[in-house]
């Protein structure tokens, strides 16, 4: 069942009440079911995956917590920013290292932004606690504190007792009990490193994900699938395709084909600007400009639809015609057509996974 905003809103607000309040006893308490021997045995696994992936450079650390991972990361750091919804929690971490030698930020998560780009993101035991609606905007975060080939490391498990899954296995509502008795709604995603890796890779992240040898953990490590290293390729000039250009003869026209007839997003801000998921189209009319028209001929764009045969069904009976079958490469599917200035554009699905 999905949940509406404002519950969202008020169980993350009580996951985060959860965390202030049991500061003082997080460590204690942390894992109690495995058993001192599996624990530290995991602690030293996953600290040694911290050490061998080496977080040199700028460092952000996202949900530091009492600073489990803190010293372990100023480490390897040239600078280290540590971020906390928890007052409580940033004061221990803070003082869990040498004073003014991390940059504290007290911050939700869920609404921070960063002020600076980072050579490292990492994130320890925090992803299982993002609810799956707000993955992609999470990622989207992380994609936000990355310098250009930028890498993330995160390590987490999918732990969760029989008592805490007061709604079913199925949901990833759970409820923490404090020693005191107090007990707190919090989000728990029992993500398997498979499941994770996959979701990561579609979303455009090269991220290997691995599974602990001792207790329930895994870590994830990798950078996004762009900036996966080349030879003689060098990710510090340019970084991503701001906008596609679209020539036209009539802006208006074109504006209300892309916005109204194929569904793409308006920009906000400018009348001849409209977006494809991350993509902007720029609308543009090369005549004012005193440059001949020319509609943009066999570089379709690739509109990305996941059912390219019941979109060109929708499209077709909204009017537009198509050029000959839908072409099936074997591995996606392509369904051709043009805008109303004659720009190649295709509607397009990839149905086999990527290797
Ligand atoms: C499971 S703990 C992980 C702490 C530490 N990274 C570790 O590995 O032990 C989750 C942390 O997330 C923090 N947290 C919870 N909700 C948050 C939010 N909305 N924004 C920022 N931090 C949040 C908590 O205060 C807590 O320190």
């Amino acid at each position: 069942m999905s949940r509406s905003e404002r519950d969202l809103e008020q169980l993350l607000s009580e996951q985060l009440a959860y965390y202030r309040a049991r500061a003082p006893e997080y460590i204690e308490t942390a894992f109690p079911e495995l058993g001192t021997e599996t624990f530290d045995a995991a602690r030293r696994e996953l600290a040694e995956v911290v050490d061998r992936f080496a977080p040199r450079g700028d460092v952000l650390e996202l949900a530091c917590g009492p600073g489990t991972w803190t010293p372990q990361l100023l480490r390897h750091a040239d600078t280290l920013t540590s971020v906390d919804g928890s007052p409580e929690m940033v004061r221990l971490a803070a003082a869990a290292v040498p004073p003014g030698s991390v940059r504290f930020v007290e911050a939700d998560l869920f609404r921070w932004r960063p002020d600076r780009r980072y050579d490292v993101v990492f994130f320890g035991f925090w992803l299982s606690h993002v609810p799956l609606e707000r993955f992609e905007a999470f990622w989207s975060l992380v994609a936000e504190c990355l310098k250009p080939g930028g890498r993330v490391l995160f390590v987490d498990d999918a732990f969760r007792t029989p008592d805490e899954l007061v709604e079913g296995e199925r949901s990833s509502l759970i409820q923490r009990r404090l020693t005191d008795g107090r007990t707190y709604r919090a989000v728990k995603v029992p993500h398997t490193p498979k499941e994770l890796e996959g979701r990561l890779t579609e979303m455009g992240w090269r991220i290997r994900v691995a599974a602990s040898a001792s207790g329930p953990f895994f870590w994830g490590a990798g950078t996004r699938a762009q900036y996966v290293r080349v030879p003689g390729y060098d990710p510090a000039m340019i970084t991503k395709l701001d906008f596609v250009a679209i020539p036209s003869r009539d802006a208006k026209r074109a504006r209300t084909f892309y916005v109204e007839t194929l569904g793409l997003r308006p920009d906000e801000h400018a009348q001849a600007e409209c977006w494809a998921g991350q993509t902007c189209l720029g609308i543009w009319e090369p005549e004012r400009l005193g440059m001949p028209f020319a509609p943009q001929k066999n570089g379709h764009l690739a509109l990305h639809v996941d059912d390219v045969d019941q979109a060109r069904a929708e499209l077709e009976a909204k009017g537009i015609e198509f050029a000959g079958e839908t072409l099936d490469t074997g591995v996606c599917k392509m369904a051709f057509f043009t805008d109303p200035d004659g720009n190649d554009l295709m509607l397009h699905g990839r149905y086999a996974p990527y290797e």
